[in-house]
């Protein structure tokens, strides 16, 4: 606290030189070392705004720009901001002035001819104030970068459970438990071909593993049917959308809600025919239509209980024919401009 009350910045502002003098010398053999002066009180705003002060030391009579008028500019440069004290320093003794001067803001009042003993007395009682402001906000600052860490900790946290609960969701009907991370990288290269801005790209990958965390809902009987599934099966398959997006749903853990999107969307299709919604185009997220074909090819390219892998050329070709029906063309031409340049971007 000393070393801060002696390295304040302090700024006088008395228009007589002689003045200046005086307090300076005052403050200097008290230790302070970061003075500042100005004979022109037009220069205080300037002076402030460049420096801000700690403390002011104001003449209250000055040509061209009084006091009262220097106090009425800092109140509105300071408005809502941090305690920052004026002492008014003035040979007029009235009563007066002195209403003027605390109406106006000032902190505290010096009469002159001033007192060495009493110029360092009220010098340090503004200056101890002021650093007391600074430690306050200095430390709610530090509790409000803390706070940040932690909240991200709990996020991250959170979305781990989530991605754990996604693979148990997903070993049921692949035993790998790779095709999540597999959806999540490929979403990623997708929306990177769309030019998508890399921290949207970035969580897209986060979010699109969690795709189908809604199939933990859904009976053995039907998720791991190696036949057609009979209607009534289908309707109940389809639930996983809603399941997921109730499970991810959230409004304060903005990339939550971003999976939540893609688990209830990636289902549908670009010419309105998917579910569960029969949203069609635009009216589907990106997120979601970027997800349908990531996930798409991954299902095509990988052997299920249920099911034969394909080739990727046989699944490019089925991406393509579906182009515009199931899926946005664009989210396609994505893909597969990613895919032409490496296939193994994908497997
Ligand atoms: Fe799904």
């Amino acid at each position: 606290m000393e070393d801060r009350v002696t390295q304040a910045r302090i700024l006088i502002v008395d228009d007589e030189e002689d003045n200046v003098q005086v307090l300076r010398r005052i403050l200097a053999a008290e230790g302070y070392t970061n003075v500042s002066s100005t004979n022109h009180p037009e220069e205080v705003e300037y002076l402030t705004r460049e420096m801000d002060p700690d403390l002011i030391l104001l003449d209250i009579i000055m040509p061209r720009m009084s006091g009262q008028d220097v106090l009425r500019q800092l109140q509105q440069i300071d408005e809502g901001a941090l305690y920052r004290p004026v002492l008014v320093l003035t040979s007029d003794h009235s009563r007066q002035a002195q209403r003027e001067a605390w109406a106006g803001g000032a902190k505290d009042f010096l009469t002159k001819p001033l007192s060495p003993s009493e110029v360092r007395q009220r010098v340090r009682n503004l200056l101890e104030t002021r650093m007391l402001y600074r430690i306050l906000r200095e430390h709610n600052e530090d509790l409000e970068s803390r706070v940040n860490a932690r909240t991200a900790e709990l996020e991250e946290a959170r979305l781990q459970i989530l991605y754990r609960l996604a693979r148990a969701a997903e070993y049921r009907d692949d035993d790998t438990g790779q095709h999540t991370k597999r959806v999540g990288l490929s979403a990623g290269r997708i929306a990177e071909a769309l030019a998508l801005d890399p921290y949207e790209v970035k969580r897209i990958r986060m979010a699109a593993p969690l795709h189908d965390v809604g199939k933990i809902g859904i009976p053995d009987s039907i998720l791991l049917s190696s036949g057609k599934l009979s209607a009534a099966d289908f309707e109940v398959m389809k639930t996983h959308c809603s399941i997921g997006a109730d499970l991810l749903s959230s409004e304060d853990v903005p990339l939550l809600g971003l999976a939540a999107e893609v688990a209830l969307t990636h289902h549908e299709w670009w010419d309105g025919s998917g579910y569960p919604a029969g949203l069609a185009g635009d009216a589907v997220p990106l997120s979601g239509r970027i997800v349908a074909v990531a996930d798409t090819f991954d299902a095509l390219t990988h052997s299920r209980p249920y099911k034969q892998a394909w080739p990727a050329e046989r699944a490019f070709d089925e991406l393509t024919r579906l182009s515009g029906q199931a899926f946005d063309p664009d989210v396609v031409g994505a893909f597969l401009s990613v895919a032409a340049s490496g296939v193994e971007a994908f497997v």
